[in-house]
């Protein structure tokens, strides 16, 4: 321990060293100190609280790498009612909701307005007792949410800590979690790529994220949060006006979005809104509108809501999606890992919500057929908010004749191989196993974060060193020299050295992301983990049968067959020997499950227990093979006890549940099965 410090202190302080730096990097985009001092101080804290499971604190740090996954999530009561907002579609509806609330009460004109962009993904309500994260929850009805806290622990930015002073004792901080633009891409061609359907829009992603019962997979989305207002009852904050309230939640350590102005009145806000308008496409997170907020707070508490259901003093002015009209000028094809043939658009480039649009997805063959797609049409385009641009359809009317049908392919675009169209799918697909178009997505996809997470290997290196023919499979990739780098363009010293690195470093990684970074067909993130936890080695599952692949739990069949058909195959046994020389580890590590002294019992932890910690608990409980559950029922084989034990010690009582004490808990999970 650094200079003989108190254990406690020393928590404490590796606590606010992480966390300042998360903060630094994260939210104000300054990183103060490097990945490998960073990887240290969290190593440290880690292994501190190991030691000391009493020291483990509710906004350590290292709650951010995601507890352990749960049966259901809790429901929260919010505060205060958790309101939406009213919309206004034009000018002139902004106008009738300032002249509403003047005959409400005269000083809201003149008194300004705070322009804020309307973040387009889930809202969250987060309680923060004496400046610590307490609860996060979604908002559900309004009145009563879901209890995500430990996937909002895993939002990189969200200040798990206040920092500065002067926050009300006990406050909720409303805010929206959403997935980047960027991140959505990649999180979608990572899905697509592992055979998993992809998400329709950021928003969808991010909601679904936030009820993921794993927090390791939220963890894995790389969610955002951006932060707007707060509740106090009956309690005084620190300013007085909108405005001065999004400095403060800033300073307090929330990110806040940092396109927000303040106008005199609405002359002014109309000029303004228009020029954010412009602007909203063009950031790497979704925004439907603007949000008009009557800035001084005195007088929103004076406005009231209408109903339970919307604040008087602000309203969201949204805008129609964009839809623009273009040429297009050719339809084609790319391959994608798994041989499907995906067609897209070529367009003339048009700008729409502020980016310029050259390409647009068509999805599938089917589709063009539908909507009578031709090449050389004039075709409606649009972004919706969304982050792939979407064909809506021909414009029939300025067809000239000379538009060409499309004609679906009979050979594969990039290697000529003959196309396979399965009757019950929509997609068509390449015959060719080592088809180039697939070995090159099946590459990116193999060092994808969520996979091997190879950093440095993007499509773009990918595509270079297939031209340079230095590899021609992934198991090539372990073979690179920084010499060999060193011929392509792009690279230096320093930038191969750390290529290389990364890609030893990779090494490492457990049976589960090996398996599905190979991408076998059905088999996902989560796929890949049931069967590396059941299997636990690479030879034991390439040498399951169909059955006993099929049998285990939440594996279906289409997953079975595919895993077996990928062992079948000559090729792929040759990659994985291969793999295993060049010392890749093809283990998985030890998560007791199904095994140990308690498998297959499900417990419930109560109270304090007299030397274990909650968290120590249920680690010892799951690392004997047992489960845990958060209610009592029928189906609970005990319930451990410690002091204050509440509402589920009665229940446990009624159900006739067994009732235990640590001592017999700890007596159990280290006895012979
Ligand atoms: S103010 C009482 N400000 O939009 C507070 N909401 O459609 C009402 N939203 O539930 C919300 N950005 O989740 C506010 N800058 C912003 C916002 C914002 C996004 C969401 C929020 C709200 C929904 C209403």
């Amino acid at each position: 321990m650094k200079g003989g410090a108190r254990p406690a202190a020393r928590a404490a302080e590796l606590r606010r060293l992480v966390e300042r730096a998360n903060h630094a990097y994260y939210v104000l985009d300054k990183p103060e100190i490097s990945d490998a001092e960073y990887d240290r101080l969290f190593r440290e804290l880690q292994e501190l609280e190991a030691a000391h499971p009493e020291l483990r604190a509710p906004d350590s740090p290292t709650l951010r790498i995601g507890a352990e996954p749960a049966e259901k999530f809790r429901k929260h009561r919010h505060l205060v009612p958790m309101l939406s907002l009213a919309n206004a579609f034009t000018e002139a509806e902004l106008v009738e909701w300032e002249e509403r609330n003047a005959r409400l009460l005269q000083e809201v004109k003149g008194a300004g307005y705070t322009l804020e962009v309307k973040i387009d993904g889930a809202a969250v309500s987060l309680t923060y007792e004496d400046g610590v994260l307490v609860t996060g929850a979604t908002r559900g009805n309004g009145i009563e949410g879901e209890d995500v806290s430990a996937n909002l622990r895993t939002v990189r930015d969200m200040p798990l800590r206040l920092a500065g002073k002067a926050w009300p004792k006990r406050m909720e901080v409303r805010g929206e979690v959403y997935l980047s633009k960027s991140r959505f891409a990649e999180l979608n061609a990572e899905r697509e790529r592992a055979g998993e359907p992809t998400f329709a829009n950021p928003r969808n992603a991010a909601a679904g994220s936030l009820r993921q019962l794993d927090p390791k997979i939220t963890r894995r989305r790389g969610l955002r949060i951006f932060c707007f207002h707060v509740e106090a009852p009956g309690q005084k904050l620190p300013v007085d006006t909108q405005h001065e309230l999004l400095r403060q939640l800033a300073a307090w350590g929330f990110p806040v979005e940092p396109n927000h102005t303040l106008v005199r009145d609405l002359a002014q806000a109309h000029h303004e809104i228009a020029q954010l308008e412009a602007r909203l496409g063009t950031l790497d997170y979704g925004a439907d509108g603007v949000v008009v907020k009557v800035n001084p707070l005195r007088l929103h508490a004076e406005l009231g809501t209408v109903g339970d259901r919307e604040p008087r003093w602000a309203v969201a002015r949204k805008f129609a999606p964009e839809v623009q009209i273009t040429r297009l000028k050719e339809i084609k094809i790319n391959v994608g890992r798994t041989g499907a043939l995906n067609p897209y658009a070529v367009l003339e480039p048009v700008e729409i919500g502020g980016v310029t649009v050259s390409t647009a997805t068509l999805h599938n063959f089917d589709l063009i057929d539908a909507k009578d797609i031709r090449e050389g049409d004039w075709v409606e385009v649009t972004r919706a908010g969304e982050v792939i641009p979407q064909v809506l359809g021909p414009v029939r009317e300025r067809r000239t004749g000379k538009e060409r049908k499309f004609k679906r392919p009979e050979r594969c675009p990039v290697c000529g191989s003959k196309v396979e169209y399965p009757s019950d799918e929509v997609m068509a697909y390449c015959s060719n196993v080592s088809c180039p178009g697939r070995v090159f997505e099946s590459i990116v996809h193999f060092a994808s974060r969520g996979a091997m997470d190879i950093r440095g290997l993007g499509y773009e290196r990918v595509r270079a060193l297939l031209d340079a023919k230095l590899v021609k499979d992934v198991a090539d990739l372990y073979q690179l020299t920084p010499m060999q780098l060193l011929t392509l363009e792009g690279f230096a010293e320093k930038s191969a050295h750390q290529l290389v690195d990364a890609i030893q470093a990779s090494k490492q990684q457990p049976l589960s992301t090996l398996l599905y970074a190979l991408g076998i067909r059905h088999v996902g993130a989560q796929g890949a983990k049931l069967l590396a936890r059941q299997f636990g080695t690479m030879k034991a599952l390439r040498n399951a049968s169909v059955d006993e692949i099929n049998a285990v739990r939440g594996v279906g069949e289409a997953i079975a067959e595919a895993v077996a058909g990928f062992f079948d195959e000559a090729k792929n046994r040759k990659l994985l020997e291969r793999l295993e020389k060049l010392g890749l580890n093809l283990k998985e590590p030890a998560a007791a499950d199904g095994k140990g002294p308690l498998a297959g019992h499900v417990y419930v932890v109560t109270g304090t227990l007299p030397s274990l910690s909650r968290a120590k608990a249920i680690e010892l409980i799951e690392a004997a093979g047992g489960h845990v559950a958060d209610s009592v029922s029928k189906k609970t084989t005990a319930l451990v006890v410690g002091a204050d034990a509440g509402s589920k010690l009665e229940r446990a009582k009624a159900l006739g549940v067994a009732i235990i004490d640590e001592a017999e808990l700890l007596r159990r999970a280290r006895a012979k099965p």
